[in-house]
């Protein structure tokens, strides 16, 4: 079924499968068998942009959608409902597997609603027919994809396009996944990931945006207009499926699939508006996860998937499980067998069953018995088919085969994969050598040393997870370079694997960079097995002898810039002191080679700054900016973070607390300097702001935040200027220092301009002690700053009285 002509993806889907058997025996014994360029960098988004952004198309309001489901509904037999609710993978049996027969017997009887990792027009038109033709209801199946960061032209890993703090590119990135998937027959991508994550040693965290919920949330609107397009019915639109609900990046320790203990503020705050936000823009499906939220499993968690999404937030889409999250409520152990399992899933709201095959094995008995009440289950179906009528399924249930090839990897979509790698990549030092920075380079370089596994490795530049991606698509760095410089002025020694080098491969990169007059050094992480999904790490270093390496190429004294490949941040302290010029490309994807090319040269500047804290070592994590100030702040002006008598507050007394690069930073090959910042009041009312608040249309602006920022280098470059708040007085700690905007601005060499925040309500509330978001009286300090830790502040006053 899984397309043949694809080796790459197949491989890849095997990965997947029998990496999910492997922990599916684990969990069940042996229950489970085998079975540019650039376009101009002046996106701004503000607070008010944000709000703005909430209108966009609800894709369960068209007229007459509920009817048709409704009626559709009541001609189904409870075989035929039932068969709605369940999913598989590509044909193979994952979960237990009594009561299975073959898919296509299943799909014919109506016992199959979706599948998934099929993919082509071809195929997924074969087995369509079945459901189509030869079912009783005709009920078309929907096929799902995780496609994460592309589907065949793939371009960086999420991580790295939350780096371009540009949610207009996100969302021409999401725009050429649905256009390509859509061609393949797949209507549906697991994707947004918008958990959240404040530790980098959650292999997860390459898929999401970062730490920050207003950075997160912006780029999660991002996606879901991307995919979902202005009409979800639309042949090239495709449904959103936002995910992991909820707080699974917050597993304890870093460790993945682990617990999390989230209070409801921190939910709220933090990890919820994400979620929000994707729910808000219409996101038409959303995936409960592996992890339990405070002792409830969130695949079986009414408070998370009833009370909030449903009732409170509207959410009128479909839940699905995450892979065999259902049957993991035995070992999680809130349920002693799959009857009882499949019933606390259903009723706590999760629509469909990703490969548990435990909704096929128990919904029918449990409904029969009155375990499961028939309204509960009709409420599941509904959803299912609501977003089946949405996506236009049972008018065009078809992909059109002959338009499938010529969509892929178009002319078009590959610039738009170099313009999302060169904004991706974050410069995180550019010390001067002989005078003056490092980077750029000049094309006129005599001769290059090019040095590392990572520099001619195709494979990797995809990511963990790559959809259809195939690595001839993809262009190594050592490719670019030869194009941009001949190959007769590069030399490269790959110097080891990325796991492990030879003494004699050391040696002969030492001796490359010795007869070069300067070295590019690309390390790194290996996408596939330390990234992403189950790829935890609990040191943060540069794997095998790579470190070695690159002390040994820095020991021949020329000068050296060092990409750095991982779906994380590293923990490189010497690098950071010793190596002149470090550029984060996380793994950019197909066009990776060209993008990094064009920033080491100049002939694009980088704009990447950092979605999340860059840690100093690991043992730091979690370390996230937006923390709360404690009583004994390290900054306390009382107890002097310097040597001597500053023992009693929060740190460290072997490490500092500050992380290596703070959130938000980012440096380019010019220089700003940002003005202070001024409001144009010092005072607003708590009435104004909370009349404002209880107005369900665009809230007005209350405040109006400036600051001049002056291009102060000889480049044109582009500045991205954030604005931060911190609130005190109210009755929860707020952190001392929340994002609540941001703008990119253009500035010619020597330009200056003055970048202006319109503030309304939305930046002011917060989830407060009476348990809402709401306002309060407060002191509120306002930046606006290069990055999360610099930055001249106002403040003002909300003044007056909660009632
Ligand atoms: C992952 C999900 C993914 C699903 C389907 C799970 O293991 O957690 O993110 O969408 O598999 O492949």
């Amino acid at each position: 079924m899984i397309s043949g002509k694809n080796l790459h993806a197949l491989s890849r889907l095997c990965v997947n499968v029998y990496g999910r058997t492997a922990k599916a025996i684990l969990f069940f014994g042996l229950l489970v068998l085998c079975a540019i360029f650039i376009p101009p960098l002046s996106s701004a988004q503000s607070p008010a942009a944000s709000t703005a952004d909430r209108t966009t198309t609800k894709p369960f309001d068209s007229p007459g959608l509920e009817q048709k489901v409704n009626d559709l509904l009541q001609k189904m037999t409870l075989e035929e409902k039932i068969g709605q609710l369940v999913q598989y993978t590509g044909g193979l049996a994952t979960g237990p597997t009594s009561g299975r027969t073959d898919d296509k017997d299943m799909i014919r009887k109506g016992q199959v609603g979706s599948l998934f990792n099929v993919t082509g027009s071809r195929e997924t038109n074969a087995l369509q027919k079945i459901a189509v033709e030869n079912s009783r209801l005709h009920i078309p199946l929907i096929f799902g994809l995780d496609v994460i960061h592309g589907y065949r032209t793939i371009f960086p890993i999420s991580l790295g396009l939350a780096a371009s703090w540009e949610p207009s590119l996100v969302e021409k990135t999401a725009r050429v996944a649905a256009q390509e998937a859509s061609a393949g027959g797949v209507r549906w991508a697991f994707s947004p990931m918008v958990d959240i994550s404040r530790d980098a040693r959650w292999g997860r965290i390459s898929e999401g945006a970062g730490e920050d919920p207003f950075l997160g949330s912006a780029i999660a609107r991002a996606y879901v207009r991307g995919y979902q397009g202005e009409h979800l019915n639309a042949p090239d639109s495709i449904a959103a499926c936002v995910k992991h609900f909820v707080g699974y990046g917050a597993a304890e320790g870093g460790r993945d699939y682990n617990s999390t203990e989230i209070s409801e503020h921190t939910l709220r705050q933090y990890y919820l508006p994400p979620f929000h936000a994707a729910q808000e823009a219409g996101a038409a499906t959303f995936m409960s996860a592996f992890n339990s939220l405070n002792g409830v499993p969130t695949s079986a968690n009414p408070f998370t998937l009833k009370q909030i999404l449903r009732n409170e937030w509207g959410f009128k889409g479909m839940v699905v499980s995450d892979w065999t999250s259902i049957s993991e409520l035995m070992a999680h152990g809130i349920a002693l067998d799959g009857a009882t399992a499949a019933r606390k899933a259903l009723r706590a709201g999760v629509d469909m069953d990703m490969t548990s095959n435990l909704y096929h094995s128990h919904l029918e008995q449990l409904v029969n018995s009155g375990q499961i009440p028939q309204s509960d289950l009709d409420e599941a179906v509904r959803r299912v088919l609501r977003v089946k009528f949405a996506l236009g399924l049972f008018d065009h249930p078809y992909t059109d085969e002959k338009d499938e090839s010529q969509t892929m990897l178009r002319s078009e979509s590959v610039a738009i994969a170099r313009a999302a790698a060169v904004h991706s990549l974050v410069l995180l030092r550019n010390e001067a050598v002989s005078g003056s920075p490092m980077l750029p380079l000049s094309a006129n370089v005599s001769s290059i040393a090019l040095v590392g596994p990572l520099a001619d490795d195709a494979r990797n530049m995809l990511g963990s997870w790559s959809a259809l991606g195939r690595d001839q698509d993809a262009v190594s760095l050592r490719r670019a370079l030869t194009e941009k410089l001949g190959a007769s002025r590069l030399v490269y020694a790959k110097g080891g694997t990325i796991l492990d080098s030879s003494d004699s491969d050391i040696a002969a990169a030492v001796q490359a960079a010795q007869k070069t007059s300067m070295t590019i050094l690309a390390l790194g992480e290996d996408s596939p097995t330390m990234t992403g999904e189950a790829a935890s790490r609990a040191w943060l270093g540069l794997p095998g002898r790579q470190q070695e390496l690159l002390e040994k190429v820095v020991a021949t004294g020329k000068p050296v810039a060092l990409v750095l490949f991982g779906g994380r941040p590293l923990t490189l302290p010497w690098a950071f002191e010793h190596v002149p010029a470090v550029l984060a490309a996380w793994f950019p994807g197909v066009q990776a080679g060209n993008a990094i090319s064009d920033v080491l040269f100049g002939d694009a500047a980088p704009t990447g700054h950092l979605p999340l804290s860059w840690p100093r070592l690991a043992a730091q994590e979690p370390l996230y900016y937006n923390a709360l100030n404690t009583g004994r702040p390290a900054s306390d002006p009382e107890h002097p973070d310097v040597q001597g008598d500053a023992k009693y507050i929060s740190r460290y007394i072997d490490a500092p607390n500050s992380p290596q690069f703070p959130f938000g930073f980012g440096l380019t090959y010019t220089t700003f300097r940002y003005g202070p910042t001024q409001a144009d009041t010092k005072q607003v009312a708590l009435t104004d702001l909370q009349k404002a608040l209880a107005d369900t249309g665009k809230h007005p602006t209350l405040v109006s935040v400036s600051a001049e920022i002056k291009n102060t280098g000889a480049r044109a470059g582009s500045a991205l200027a954030q604005l931060y708040i911190r609130l005190e007085g109210t009755s929860v700690a707020m952190p001392a220092r929340m994002l609540q905007g941001f703008q990119k601005v253009a500035l010619a060499a020597g330009e200056s301009r003055k970048v202006t925040f319109e503030l309304s309500a939305d930046t002011f509330a917060f989830w407060g002690a009476e348990n809402k978001f709401a306002v309060e009286p407060a002191h509120v300090t306002i930046w606006i700053a290069p990055n999360s830790a610099e930055g001249e502040s106002t403040t003002l006053e909300i003044t007056g009285t909660l009632q």
